[in-house]
């Protein structure tokens, strides 16, 4: 009742989350809802049985939202990539990347780059990633990939 009068979701169970299915999933509906953009995925040999202690469903929306980011803000046909290894998990793409002054914002609830807002979205996706990902205890962070692009990295929590 205290619960519901604080408008308050109960705690979501923690379970071992285990990273390669996870991961796989969200390519596959990357794919399904992308279908001119060819997601690669590579799991590396290390990462196969990866688990984390989590909520799968918010480790999903992460995922599909850094996924989501790179098929709408690259051109079609270039490669989204998505690699898990034992420390982190990266979404890389080959589109404009992000400018590094834009850098420090776009995790900030509702900023948009100016190139951006020609796009539909909000401005709330990274925002969510990022609080899923620190809920996790693990840190997300953006970069300009070497060759253009952009590079987003998450660093899992150490077991
Ligand atoms: N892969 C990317 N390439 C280039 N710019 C990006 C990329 N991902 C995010 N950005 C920049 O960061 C901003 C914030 O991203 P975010 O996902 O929070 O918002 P959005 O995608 O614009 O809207 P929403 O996710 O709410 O639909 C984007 O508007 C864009 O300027
Ligand atoms: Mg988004």
């Amino acid at each position: 009742m205290i619960e519901l009068a604080r408008e308050e979701e109960p705690q979501p169970l923690l379970e071992e989350v285990p990273l390669a299915p996870l991961a796989t999933h969200a390519v596959d509906a990357a794919r399904g809802h992308w279908p001119a953009v060819p997601f690669t995925l590579r799991i590396a040999p290390e990462a196969a049985d990866l688990s984390i202690p989590g909520v799968p469903a918010r480790l999903s929306r992460l995922l599909t939202n850094l996924l989501d980011n790179a098929a709408k803000f690259s051109p079609p046909g270039a490669p989204v990539e998505l690699s898990l290894n034992a420390t982190e998990l990266t979404v890389r793409d080959h589109g404009p990347g992000i400018a590094e002054e834009d850098l420090p914002y776009v995790f900030d609830r509702f900023y948009r780059a100016e190139k951006a807002r020609a796009l539909p979205g909000s401005g709330l996706g990274l925002a969510m990633a990022r609080q899923i990902a620190h809920a996790h205890g693990a840190e997300l962070t953006a970069e300009r990939a070497p060759s253009g692009g952009a590079l987003f990295r998450l660093a899992l929590p150490a077991s």
